[in-house]
């Protein structure tokens, strides 16, 4: 398993699970508890969730499909930007806690910036991590501008991922938000890396994936593999789960990849950056 080092010195898998709209289906439930659990069962350790997944579904639900396998979960929450000074982010990530029925988690994260002074948040992750109910803190939907009044804050070097939007169909953050990251050693998270599924009907990347024996969720993937970033994608079906863990035995090659530059075009100045 290709793994990525956060600052802490931790490694983390580079391809995890995303959680967004599981639990919400009760007849689908078996099978997305199975699918967690496959997922487990290969390596893709990583779990990633938030408390505004379903309002809380998601949380529950993972917690269900890692019962008994705890020790073997990198564990991701978010907490919402309203509650992101001291005291509600200590109820928010207790309520957290209770819904996953585990003590600690592994990465707790800002899910999008708001009104609380970044100051107020990043004492809260650090009295949260006193107390032993996180291990590490992080941040998502962080532009340049946002990372660097992070890191010019106390403390504010310590959080180990942004998670962002990046796939082969949206890579503004190539232009700034990556070298930043990648200069501080932070890795970047990449969040719906097969764009909810809408760039696997992309005429041209299916056709690129089909002439190389690969599926278009294979290809989109392997592609963020090779960007050295962590990728979460979701899905609620075992099938599609190995059909995307297969991604990291097709590494593609420098040809490939100057040729995807060309139907997938890289950034040629600074974007917002994009959010879902
Ligand atoms: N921080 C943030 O603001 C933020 C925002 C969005 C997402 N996220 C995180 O990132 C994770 C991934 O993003 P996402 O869920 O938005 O989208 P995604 O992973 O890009 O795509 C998920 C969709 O693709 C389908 N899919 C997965 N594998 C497939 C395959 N091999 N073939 C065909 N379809 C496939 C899934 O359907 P099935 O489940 O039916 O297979 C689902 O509809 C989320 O679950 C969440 O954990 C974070």
């Amino acid at each position: 398993m290709k793994r990525l080092t956060l600052p802490c010195g931790e490694t983390v898998p580079a391809l995890g699970q995303g959680t967004w709209n599981i639990g919400d289906d009760p007849r689908q439930r078996a099978e997305e508890i199975a699918t967690i659990r496959r997922g487990l069962d290969l390596g893709l350790t990583l779990i990633d969730t938030a408390e505004m997944y379903g309002d809380g579904r998601s949380e529950r639900l993972v917690g269900d499909a890692i019962a008994g396998r705890r020790h073997e979960v990198f564990l991701v929450s978010k907490v919402y930007p309203h509650n992101a000074a001291p005291r509600a982010m200590r109820r928010a990530c207790e309520a957290s806690l209770r819904r996953l029925r585990v003590d600690t988690l592994d990465l707790y994260l800002l899910h999008w910036p708001g009104e609380v002074p970044l100051a107020e948040t990043v004492e809260g992750f650090e009295a949260l991590q006193r107390e032993g109910k996180i291990r590490h803190w992080g941040v998502s939907n962080f532009d340049p501008q946002w990372m660097e009044d992070l890191w010019s804050l106390p403390g504010g070097e310590a959080a180990q991922v942004n998670q962002v939007l990046y796939n082969l169909g949206c890579r503004g953050v190539e232009w700034d938000l990556l070298p930043a990251l990648r200069e501080r050693h932070v890795p970047l998270m990449a969040y719906s890396p097969l764009d909810q599924a809408r760039l696997l009907r992309r005429r041209e990347l299916v056709a690129f994936a089909r002439a190389r024996g690969m599926t278009p969720a294979q290809l989109a993937l392997a592609w963020l593999l090779a960007q050295d970033v962590i990728a979460i994608p979701k899905t609620g079906h075992a099938q599609r789960l190995e059909e995307n863990f297969a991604a990291l035995q097709r590494p593609l090659a420098r040809d490939e990849l100057a040729e995807l530059d060309g139907l997938f075009a890289p950034p040629e100045g600074p974007t917002p950056l994009a959010m879902l």
